[in-house]
């Protein structure tokens, strides 16, 4: 029996990828048309999508910057600095998604690429270069700054509106997180003697 032509008999199948497709947007941000069973009002969702994203582009630039610190620290503590900072970003990556997801389940658009976060984020842009440790380290505790202060307002609103699952993910993961990671960048700007112990009577007062 003569072998048939696999296009001739499936006419429908090929094995071309459609490479190269466009089409409009299925949902554009900003918005939260569809319905979910959340038992949550659009406008609760839609103001506190609005925030969330907020608080996902200054999380992701906190993210972001602490890898440029990561790999351009320099001096004695390059060590146990290129590894602290990895670690934050690390922990800052995971709350990146966290965030993200419940913005989608509250059947928001969240903001992904890094030109929409640099137009969005409040945190103040680094140069491009490299800078000091403690310079480095001023940075990221303002950036924890913005955070933690947009948290406060954001848990409290979320209570008010009956929101707590935001008002949960917003204290437990965000909140939580950056305090320990505050604490951790602030202690490495306590002046302290490296080798030799200060005299009583060489102690500052006050
Ligand atoms: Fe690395």
């Amino acid at each position: 029996m003569p072998k048939k032509d696999v296009a001739s008999h499936h006419p429908t199948l090929n094995a071309q990828p459609r490479i190269h497709q466009h089409a409009g947007e299925i949902q554009a941000y900003g918005t939260v048309s569809h319905a979910l069973p959340l038992d949550l009002d659009e406008a609760v969702r839609l103001e506190m999508t609005e925030q969330l994203n907020l608080l996902l582009a200054d999380t992701m630039t906190l993210r972001d910057l602490y890898k440029k610190s990561h790999w351009q620290v320099a001096g004695p503590t390059f060590y146990q600095l290129h590894l602290l900072f990895d670690k934050h970003y690390n922990e800052q990556a995971e709350i990146v998604d966290t965030i993200a997801e419940r913005i989608q389940l509250l059947g928001g658009v969240a903001l992904a690429m890094a030109a929409d976060v640099a137009e969005t984020t409040r945190i103040e842009r680094p140069p491009r270069g490299r800078e000091e440790v403690p310079v480095q380290i001023s940075r990221l505790l303002d950036a924890h700054q913005v955070i933690l202060g947009h948290c406060r307002k954001l848990a409290a609103r979320a209570s008010e509106l009956g929101d707590d699952g935001t008002n949960d993910m917003v204290v437990s993961d965000v909140l939580r997180a950056n305090e320990l990671q505050a604490w951790f960048l602030s202690e490495h700007l306590v002046e302290m003697p490296l080798v030799h112990a200060q005299e009583p009577g060489m102690r500052k007062a006050g």
